[in-house]
């Protein structure tokens, strides 16, 4: 094996962070043949939504803080290119990994394209065939660029084999996101937020809502929200709310709808063992984030996903996952199903074990 290659991995943002836990570990055990650099664009910079999660999941600090200000998504990616080009220039890595489908990913990912740097995607290949969504353009833009491909799931496979990519570039590696929540479940396990928050398990109902198509709009917000005062009529309801969200729900004048109703308990943004232990004891999800579609898969806990499509139909075909239409009818319908415990548990999908950042070490290793 030959010695010393350089990998820098980019995050930018809370769902990255906890993709990239167990690289440290994984990267040492090939003792000096990694000389391993983490930078981090800053596109989360609370301390809600980005320290705590470097706390607690014993993430390294950042060799590079990009630090780039508060703004539009073309700003923000744009300082993100002309910043990292000054980490590439200083530390030639041999090979840039970029994860998820953020903006921060595509951003970093284009500079390494154009300065020559060979590129890696973790969890590349997914598709919600929805070009609406931001996300969407950044994993086919990601892709397009990249030489190397860490894959989640099968249809991921797919899509990449679909659009010209070689067998020898593809890697069914599975979920590194799973490997945080197997790494760090004993501490999940320790979280008080149940009783911090007056919660018996199985007994409540955790939302998450943050996209664009759900929030941005005055009508659409208005509805999420409508719907989850229809949820809440039949069991408590716990909402840490995402920046984007509260910021828009101010904006609207519709905070209160939320603050008001005494079976809504709105929180901050939560640390990840108190939100993972959210999610293993509540009774179902509400949600349109991606990754926790995967959580909830992996927990065997069901979750109504308020998309009208999915990048990962693993969690609908294999796991515990169903896509909702907005519609107060039939998301009433659907919890009352899983009240009555006639909804599906669903399996875990393959390589959902925990060594996928172990896989994606040992592939480096051979082709490095
Ligand atoms: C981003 C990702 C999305 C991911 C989500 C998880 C893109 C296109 N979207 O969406 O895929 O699921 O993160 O959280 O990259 N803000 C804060 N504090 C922070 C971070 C953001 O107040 O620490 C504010 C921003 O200033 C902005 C808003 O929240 O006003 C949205 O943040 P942004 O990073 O633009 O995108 P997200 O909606 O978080």
């Amino acid at each position: 094996m030959p010695k010393h290659k350089k990998i820098i991995i980019v995050v930018g943002t809370r769902p990255n962070f906890i993709k990239i836990t167990q690289f440290d570990k994984e990267f040492a055990k090939y003792q000096g043949h990694f000389d391993y650099k983490l930078v981090h664009t800053g596109q989360h910079y609370d301390y809600n939504m980005s320290d705590i999660f470097f706390q607690q999941l014993e993430i390294r600090k950042p060799d590079y803080f990009l630090g780039i200000p508060a703004g539009s998504p073309t700003f923000q990616m744009g300082m993100i290119m002309v910043e990292l080009e000054k980490v590439f220039d200083i530390e030639k890595p041999d090979w840039v990994i970029v994860v998820g489908d953020v903006n921060s990913t595509f951003a970093a990912a284009f500079t390494a394209y154009k300065k020559g740097i060979k590129l890696a995607h973790l969890e590349s290949g997914l598709r919600s065939n929805d070009r609406n969504m931001p996300e969407e353009i950044n994993r086919i833009l990601t892709d397009e660029i990249s030489d190397l491909f860490f894959v989640t799931e099968n249809a991921g496979l797919s899509s990449l084999i679909r659009s010209g990519k070689t067998e020898d570039q593809l890697h069914f590696v599975g979920n590194t996101m799973i490997d945080t929540l197997v790494a760090f479940d004993g501490e999940i396990d320790k979280a008080e937020i149940l009783q911090t928050l007056g919660l018996v398990s199985g007994n409540y109902a955790l939302i998450t809502i943050h996209r664009p198509s759900n929030v941005d709009e005055y009508e659409n917000l208005l509805l999420t929200i409508e719907i989850l005062v229809e949820v809440a009529q039949k069991l408590k309801v716990v909402f840490p709310i995402h920046p984007r969200t509260l910021k828009k729900a101010e904006e609207f004048g519709i905070k209160q709808m939320l603050t008001e109703n005494e079976n809504i308990i709105l929180t901050e943004p939560l640390d990840y063992f108190a939100f993972q232990k959210l999610v293993k004891n509540c009774r179902f999800v509400l949600t349109d984030s991606g990754g926790i579609q995967e959580e909830t898969t992996f927990r065997q806990v069901p979750c109504l996903t308020l998309r009208k499509n999915t990048e990962r139909p693993s969690t609908v075909e294999i796991g515990s996952n169903e896509l909702l239409e907005f519609d107060k009818a039939a998301i009433v319908n659907k919890i009352e199903e899983i009240l009555l415990k006639k909804y599906k548990k669903g399996n875990i999908p393959p390589f959902w074990d925990g060594k996928a950042t172990e896989r994606i070490v040992k592939v480096l290793g051979e082709i490095v």
